[in-house]
């Protein structure tokens, strides 16, 4: 699985960059779940706040804009794909559910980004439960995974993916012209701007924050 820093497809690729987009989800949201275990042990420490920004500034800007692409771009496209070779009669009510499920996913954020800041700025946090925000953005992911990506692959164009691809392009306001700067921007520049998260950095567990070494335990992997 590619890790953060590794290159991601550019533009031209859009359904292999929205994959790695849920791949920096799922990044994210094990760190949080991590996150919620450390702060009970450890309060709001610099790596629980190096780790609760790292969430934020990815929640904030990168989620919301891959929220866009599909709601905007993918789905309305995919719904026009009806009678294609490679139909399945499941995606209309698929892309109804998570389009439904969008907003949730902003409502579950919008309680727990809170609480996200107060740890970023040492603040003891009284609560930290983030179980409905990881089950339901788990499970919205899968069915993108499992059904709608690959029958994007199947169903859209070589224009339409094109289309899409720029218009991605667009929401980040990133020139076309620019391709080979604009490449991976989003998540490599967001990558290296968040300072180490020592004990909880991605890959590693805060079963035992206060060993070094060969004793942090790997992290669940998402893969
Ligand atoms: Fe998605």
């Amino acid at each position: 699985m590619p890790r953060i820093g590794e290159s991601t497809p550019g533009f031209d690729e859009p359904l292999g960059l929205l994959r790695a987009c849920h791949r920096r989800i799922a990044e994210r949201l094990d760190l949080l779940e991590r996150l919620a275990s450390y702060v009970v042990v450890h309060g709001s420490d610099e790596s629980a706040s190096a780790a609760a920004r790292r969430v934020l500034d990815y929640f904030d800007r990168a989620a919301a804009h891959h929220h866009e692409d599909e709601e905007e771009d993918l789905f309305p496209m995919l719904r026009k794909t009806r009678g294609r070779a490679g139909w399945d009669d499941r995606l209309p009510d698929a892309l109804d559910q998570l389009a439904r499920e969008h907003p949730l996913l902003g409502s579950h954020w919008a309680k727990l980004r809170p609480v996200l800041i107060a740890i970023t700025r040492g603040q003891w946090v009284r609560e930290f439960r983030c179980d409905d925000l990881l089950r339901a953005y788990r499970s919205h992911m899968s069915l993108e995974e499992e059904l709608v990506f690959p029958l994007a692959d199947r169903l859209l164009t070589d224009a339409e993916l094109q289309r899409l691809g720029s218009s991605m392009q667009r929401r980040r306001g990133l020139d076309a012209k620019a391709d080979a700067g604009s490449r991976n921007r989003e998540d490599s520049a967001e990558g290296a701007s968040v300072p180490a998260v020592g004990d909880l950095q991605e890959g590693q567990s805060v079963r035992n924050p206060g060993r070094t070494g060969g004793g942090v335990t790997s992290g669940p992997s998402r893969s």
